[in-house]
């Protein structure tokens, strides 16, 4: 079985072991370059871009292996015009990854990590997650026939319990710190026969990085100038740097895209490290934002993309407030009708911040993750929606709509 490599130290460690950390100096593993070839179309997401992806591991090789799909990938790319011209920036895509199976970008990296806990004989898969992450397990567990474990926090409402609770998974609320319960999951997991599939599993980056390989597809084997994405747990970002740097280790590009991280004001551990030139982010404390599901306090993917930024790689950081967050929200369903939840609109008004100050320039490829549909989180709607409802009798209509056109 291929090995891990620790994206810290990097050392070797046993591939054909459930682990996500190094065992030396902590940091999160992952897997090693990929082959390269071509991309299959039409095919299930993990046949689709299996040149690129660790095929054995991942027991994706023989005509006659089960591969795992709810139909995951291939998400519109559109050119938002007249958003774009707006703010400055003509040539600004979107990548809607609220169209995957269960509404996030979650299902790409899901469908891979469930796949590898399946090759390697494990009958339960777990996630520690209150949100996206964890309704999209609960999905990818009961598709492949397993059982899935959620841990969440105790504190939770209820409402938000739902949506997860829809695919039958053992849900459990744990009390303590949710820093404490990622660490916990993955010491418990090999104990107790549960693959955790946490937010940067090696396994799960792999199935996130697909999004890299995508855009490029989709771009006609061009890449953007630069990609704007949302940052929590850094998972994503991290698998996104992955993707683009094979890519042009193996020659099919000339350089890797500028990778903007985008976190809201009220919890912004990584780009205030970014900002303050440290190594590790400090832990953040208690988040302030409307965008709950990039709020992650203490992100275990942080000191890796620190470290990736001050090795070279292209790696920038910003943040947005929720004004500038909601402002964003209400122009992608007003003007473009997309509807992305208020995490997932974070990049467009990061964009939008960065063509401002002359960061992004007019002329460059822009293009913003919009990493959840709107459905997700209805608060927004519930709390301050701006619904203007006119009444009135049958014979009334053909005036009203006549004045109102
Ligand atoms: C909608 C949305 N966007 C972005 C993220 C951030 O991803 P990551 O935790 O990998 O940084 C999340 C994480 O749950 C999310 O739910
Ligand atoms: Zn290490």
């Amino acid at each position: 079985m291929e090995n891990l490599l620790c994206t810290g130290c990097r050392r070797e460690v046993d591939g054909g072991l459930w682990q996500a950390r190094c065992p030396e100096c902590g940091e999160p593993l992952e897997v090693g370059p990929p082959r390269g070839g071509s991309v299959l179309d039409g095919a299930p997401l993990l046949v689709r871009f299996a040149n690129f992806l660790p095929r054995r591991a991942l027991g994706l090789e023989g005509p006659a292996a089960p591969v795992l799909s709810l139909g995951e990938g291939n998400t519109p790319l559109l050119h938002l015009e007249t958003i774009g011209e707006r703010i400055g920036l003509p040539r600004l895509f979107v990548k809607v990854e609220g169209t995957n199976p269960t509404g996030s970008f979650k299902d790409r990296g899901s469908v891979a990590g469930v796949q590898r806990a399946r090759a390697l004989g494990f009958r339960a898969v777990g996630t520690v997650s209150t949100g996206n992450m964890a309704s999209s397990m609960a999905a990818y567990g009961a598709r492949a026939g397993m059982r899935a474990v959620v841990l969440v926090s105790a504190s939770i409402p209820r409402a938000k319990l739902a949506p997860i609770a829809a695919y039958n998974p053992l849900l459990i609320g744990v009390e303590g710190d949710y820093g404490r319960l990622y660490h916990l999951s993955l010491e418990l997991g090999p104990k107790l026969g549960i693959a955790f599939v946490n937010s940067d599993d090696p396994y799960r980056v792999e199935g996130q990085k697909t999004l890299a390989l995508e855009l490029w597809q989709q771009l006609r084997r061009q890449l953007p100038d630069a990609v704007v994405v949302p940052v929590s747990s850094g998972g994503h970002m991290a698998a996104l740097l992955k993707g683009f740097k094979e890519l042009h280790a193996l020659g099919y590009t000339e350089r890797v895209p500028r990778l903007i991280g985008v976190q809201a004001a009220g919890c912004a551990p990584i780009a205030t490290a970014y900002q303050q030139g440290a190594d590790t982010p400090a832990a953040w404390g208690e988040p302030r934002t409307i965008a709950k599901a990039i709020a992650n306090p203490s992100p275990p993917s942080g000191r890796r993309l620190l470290q990736a930024a001050k090795n070279g790689a292209p790696l920038h950081f910003v943040t947005v407030t929720d004004e500038e967050i909601m402002a964003a929200y209400w122009r992608l369903a007003h003007e473009a009708g997309v509807f992305a939840q208020p995490d997932a609109a974070a990049p467009v008004a990061a964009a939008q911040k960065l063509a401002a100050s002359g960061l992004l320039r007019p002329d460059e490829t822009v293009v913003a993750i919009l990493t959840g549909h709107g459905t997700k989180d209805l608060t927004p709607l519930e709390s301050n929606a701006p619904v203007s409802l006119r009444t009135c009798t049958l014979d009334e209509l053909p005036r009203v709509l006549e004045r109102a056109l």
